[in-house]
């Protein structure tokens, strides 16, 4: 695994090291964690270096920390997963986990690189992700990086005591738009 740079952040290997109590906090907050499948269980450090560990580990998975470069501050995760090499392609999914980042585009530039480092460099032809119907400003991130709409699953999750739908996005190679932030 290597570096990915984009205009403001950089994307990197993520070590046990990593696995600091401001991550543990982000993931434990809920506002950042309504749309997130970690929510379901209390986070703790030991459950992150696990976390870390057990993708590290997995020959189907690339795992990177958001950092900006501008202090090398850790601010989120994104992860390039069940990566299915007979088919040539790969599940992306992100959070951007310092609420102090929200807002300023930065989502966008990791989907769009890392999205542009599945295709160039893993070979991959096809790129999937989802995201909660209540979650709009993650169904925009993907839309402006060039994924499409493919579906959407009726009562596939439950968020604050209601049944939700969920986006279903992909992206071909061809399909990936590069933009000025
Ligand atoms: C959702 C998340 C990834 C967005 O990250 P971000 O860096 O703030 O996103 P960006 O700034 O790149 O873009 C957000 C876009 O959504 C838009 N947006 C924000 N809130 C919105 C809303 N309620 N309705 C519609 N659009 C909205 C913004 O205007 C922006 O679009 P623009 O670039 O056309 O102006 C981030 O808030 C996050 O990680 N949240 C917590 C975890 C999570 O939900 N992860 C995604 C799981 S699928």
């Amino acid at each position: 695994m290597t570096v990915i740079e984009t205009n403001r952040l950089y994307l990197r290997p993520l070590s046990e090291e990593d696995a600091t109590q401001h991550y543990v906090n982000w993931l434990n907050d809920p506002e950042v964690n309504r749309y997130l499948e970690t929510r379901h269980n209390a986070q703790t450090i030991a459950s992150c270096k696990a976390f870390i560990d057990q993708c590290n580990e997995d020959e189907k998975a690339h795992l990177y920390g958001i950092f900006m470069k501008d202090g090398e501050r850790h601010i989120g995760n994104t992860k390039l997963g069940f990566i299915n090499t007979e088919y040539a392609r790969g599940e992306l999914s992100l959070f951007i986990g310092d609420k102090a980042y929200w807002g300023k585009g930065l989502a966008g530039e990791v989907v769009q690189a890392l999205s542009q480092y599945g295709f160039n460099h893993l070979g991959l032809e096809r790129i999937e992700a989802g995201c909660y119907a209540e979650n709009l400003a993650s169904l925009r991130v993907f839309l402006k990086t060039g994924y499409t709409v493919e579906g959407f699953r009726r009562g596939h999750v439950v968020s604050a005591g209601s049944r939700l739908g969920c986006f279903v996005l992909g992206i071909l190679k061809s399909e990936l738009i590069q933009y000025e932030l």
